[in-house]
Parts: C-alpha cells; sequence; structure tokens
C-alpha cells in the first residue's frame, strides 16, 4: 500500500507560482518570453506560471527519457528513482531559440543530470538569454553542480507526487503536492 501526505497543498502553490510569475515578469524587462516545458512533469506548472507572466510569451514542450530513473509500480521507491545519468532528448523545439529569452522550466531539479543535459543543448542554440525555473528542488540529493534562476520551493529527500508529478504515470493530476511512501509491499494495480 502507499500512503500520500500532503507536503505542499494548492493553495501554497498557487501562492508561490504567482510571486514567481511577478519575478519573471520584472526580470524581462518588457521583452517577449520564449517558455519550454519539460514533459509531462511541467505541463501543468508551465501553464499556471505563463497565464500569470505579463509580457508578450509563448511555449514550446521537450521531452528526455532518463535511463533508469522512471519508476515502475512493481520497484521499489528509493531505488527505482536513482538516475544511471544518462540522459536523452525524446522530443525537441518545434522553433528555432536562436535570439530569443528563453526560460526553461521544469517540474523538479534533484540530482541535476536533466537539467545539466538541456542546459548544455539549449545554450547550443544560441538563445539571447536563457533562464531556468524549477517548481521543486531537492538540495540534498544533487549530483551535478547545477542551480535554477527561479526556484518555487526547497524540499527534503522524499519522493513527491502531484501538480504534474507522478510515480509510473499515477498521481499527476492531484492538486497538491505530496510525499509518497510505499510499504514493503509493492503490489499495486
Ligand atoms: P534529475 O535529473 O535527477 O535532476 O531529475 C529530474 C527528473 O527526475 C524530474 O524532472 C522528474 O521527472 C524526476 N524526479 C525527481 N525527483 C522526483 C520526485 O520526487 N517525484 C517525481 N519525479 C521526480
Amino acid at each position: 500500500m502507499s500512503e500520500l501526505k500532503v507536503l505542499l497543498s494548492r493553495q501554497q502553490i498557487a501562492e508561490r507560482v504567482t510571486e514567481m510569475a511577478k519575478q519573471i515578469t520584472a526580470d524581462a524587462k518588457g521583452e517577449p518570453l520564449l517558455f519550454v516545458g519539460v514533459l509531462k512533469g511541467a505541463a501543468i506548472f508551465l501553464s499556471d506560471l505563463v497565464r500569470q507572466v505579463e509580457v508578450d510569451a509563448t511555449f514550446e514542450f521537450i521531452a528526455v527519457s532518463t535511463y533508469g530513473n522512471r519508476p515502475t509500480p512493481t520497484q521499489e521507491l528509493r531505488h527505482a528513482w536513482d538516475s544511471t545519468g544518462e540522459v536523452k532528448l525524446t522530443k525537441d523545439v518545434d522553433q528555432s531559440l536562436r535570439g530569443k529569452n528563453v526560460i526553461l522550466v521544469e517540474d523538479i531539479l534533484d540530482t541535476g543530470l536533466t537539467l545539466t543535459f538541456l542546459k548544455r543543448l539549449l545554450q547550443g542554440h544560441q538563445p539571447k538569454s536563457f533562464r531556468v525555473a524549477v517548481l521543486l528542488d531537492k538540495p540534498s540529493r544533487r549530483k551535478m553542480p547545477v542551480e535554477a534562476d527561479y526556484t518555487g520551493f526547497q524540499i527534503p529527500d522524499e519522493f513527491v507526487v502531484g501538480y504534474g508529478l507522478d510515480y509510473a504515470e499515477r498521481y499527476r493530476n492531484l492538486a497538491d503536492i505530496c510525499v509518497l511512501r510505499n510499504g514493503t509491499s509493492t503490489n499495486e494495480n
């Protein structure tokens, strides 16, 4: 049996996303922005964020797969989400980033392997500016020295789901962000 415990309520999330949008608006200084969301986890965060940004903005989505760290319902959580470090792009942007003010939007910064890979890749497109917005940050798990420019919340070393984040594709539609803990039995259907 899995146990869900609310870590960040929908109201806390909404308030923080509004603050982040205000900061991003101020930093944009009237220039247009291109948000690049990482599927699927960042989709809900991105949609709440961009609707509150008060400059001309559009968005794209990219997708990556990380070998070894996508948990399946039969795996024990803690081992299942340790990354092997190999990241691969599975969906690219549909438009050029050259000369644009790009904001990469990620759900969670964990080991930093994904963000390190994506920063290198997207900065290679020669955007005018490049910033990173993450909703959640687990600094204690970092393997690569990478930070976001905008961070919603720093959280402890727990596996979280909801507001776009999944465990084996489940729980993405929870409105709150919850800590997911597995019991010894992992026989979920
Ligand atoms: P990193 O490359 O280790 O920084 O991992 C980033 C990715 O791992 C995120 O975009 C998520 O897809 C996944 N991830 C890391 N921690 C969690 C978690 O607590 N819940 C759900 N997904 C997570």
